[in-house]
């Protein structure tokens, strides 16, 4: 296998980061395609622990190639953070590309984020005020601003200059906020710009060079299938594709250079921010669950909500993301639950259905249909092995494959990179 597609199957925060640097150990490049500094990818290995936006989760492994594609939006200030606190931490960042087509998020778009989301008040979408929509927004609308014209002065400075005519306009004019002044904006972001140039370049034709060579390459995905702009619950996602598809277009590759999908998700649901969640718990075990595995946003420091394993947004993940095969997280927390569901269909005004709806008004009368199953009380922390586990978390696993029609490559037992239980290796055919 020379390629591996890591995508959230769920709503985010599934361990992403934990599966691409446990992959990472085996391959020759990694690469994110979509998101930006929304997401926030965690990595434990050798008693330490380090968060990860922006950088791509192989970043530890100073031999191997970390790319940005053009797909991420960049936020240069918060990347050169990023990069200053991992060289504080003794990583080799080196070997990081940047895509000279990645376009970037300017201040404009973080204020327009919280401004947008303001004026939404009860329907807003609790984005991470991170200015990702509006930055995407203006790749769309063909005003964005690329890592390869920041590079280039003169044309810096004349779209800043065209895109401020416009922004200042909406923030006077509608959201009663103070306007951006080009000078300082100009001085401060060239600068980041020249930081960041040696790090700049096209980086499709490095990707496909890797892939000619057959050289092992992993494409990280940020967000989850359910966040996706196309496929997840709209509005309430974000505003990129976390889908295989998106790898595509965010790597600059064909399709035929995508062999694996393999779709990260937890043994239970969690989503950030609003939108419907048909599993959610509401009650003491959606509390137990939160706090025994510290449920909080990475980014942004929300308490995350919790809901039971949804197999029918599991199943339209997999229809619509080209998902192969799952790794599922966090198998460790749910010891000690007396019984622990799996939401297997929904039932909409009356009707069974195995679909999940477009529309939020049939998503907000759909009731789960939930299959109990027994649990256990021994501690997995420890276990390296299928086999070790207890019969019940074997049962449930054999349940999760079932349900979802997807073969568990890997099952994880804690946040670290020892802790991890490989069913299949995934870079064999
Ligand atoms: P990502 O955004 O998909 O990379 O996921 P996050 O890093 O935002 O959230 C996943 C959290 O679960 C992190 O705190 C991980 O350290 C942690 N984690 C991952 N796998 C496991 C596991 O099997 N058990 C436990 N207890 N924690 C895990
Ligand atoms: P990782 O990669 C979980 C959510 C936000 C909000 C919605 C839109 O760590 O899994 P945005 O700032 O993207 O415009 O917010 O998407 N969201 C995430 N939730 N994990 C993430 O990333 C997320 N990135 C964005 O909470 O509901
Ligand atoms: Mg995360």
């Amino acid at each position: 296998m020379s390629s591996i597609v890591i995508m959230g199957s769920q709503w985010g925060d599934e361990g992403k980061g934990k599966m691409t640097d446990y992959l990472a150990q085996d391959a020759d490049m990694v690469v994110r395609f979509q998101g930006g500094n929304n997401a926030g990818h965690t990595i434990t290995f050798n008693g330490n622990t380090y968060k990860l936006q922006l950088v791509p989760s192989g970043i530890f492994e100073p031999s191997k190639v970390n790319i940005i594609g053009n797909g991420v939006v960049v936020n240069p200030q918060a990347l050169l953070k990023e990069l200053q606190i991992l060289k504080k931490a003794h990583v080799d960042t080196s070997n990081l590309k940047i895509s000279s087509r990645a376009h970037l998020i300017l201040p404009y778009h973080i204020q327009l984020d919280i401004s947008q989301e303001k004026q939404r008040g009860k329907g807003k979408v609790g984005t991470t005020h991170n200015g990702i929509g509006p930055a995407y927004m203006d790749k769309a609308a063909r005003i964005g601003i690329r890592m390869c014209d920041l590079l280039e002065k003169d044309t810096f400075a004349a779209k800043l200059k065209e895109n401020l005519v416009q922004k200042n306009a909406l923030f006077t004019k509608i959201y009663d906020e103070k306007p951006f002044d080009f000078d300082e904006l100009f001085a401060q972001y060239y600068e980041y710009g020249q930081q960041l140039k040696p790090y700049v370049t096209d980086t499709s034709v490095l990707v496909n060079q890797a892939l000619e060579k057959h050289q092992k390459v992993l494409f990280e995905g940020a967000q989850g299938v359910m966040l996706d702009l196309d496929h997840g619950t709209y509005p309430y996602v974000t505003s990129s594709n976390p889908i295989a598809g998106g790898a595509l277009t965010g790597a600059g590759v064909g399709p035929q250079s995508l062999q694996r999908m393999v779709g990260i998700c937890k043994v239970y649901s969690t989503r950030v921010g609003e939108g419907p969640f048909p599993t959610e718990l509401k009650d003491e075990t959606g509390d137990y669950i939160r706090q025994t595995a510290h449920e909080y946003g990475t980014v942004t420091g929300r308490p995350r909500r919790i809901g039971w394993f949804d197999a029918v947004a599991m199943r339209h993940a997999k229809r619509v993301s080209g998902m192969n095969c799952l790794s599922l997280n966090l198998l460790d927390i749910l010891t000690g639950l007396k019984t622990i569901k799996i939401c297997t269909a929904y039932e909409l005004d009356g009707q069974k259905i195995d679909y999940y709806p477009a529309s939020l008004k049939e998503l907000e009368r759909c009731r789960p249909v939930y299959e109990e199953l027994p649990g256990w009380e021994e501690n997995l922390t420890q276990m390296t092995k299928f086999e070790q586990l207890p019969e019940n978390a074997q049962h449930f696993l054999k349940r999760i494959e079932e349900v979802t029609g997807l073969p568990l490559i890997t099952v994880s037992v804690g946040p670290s990179r020892e802790q991890t239980i490989i069913l299949q290796d995934a870079w064999e055919e």
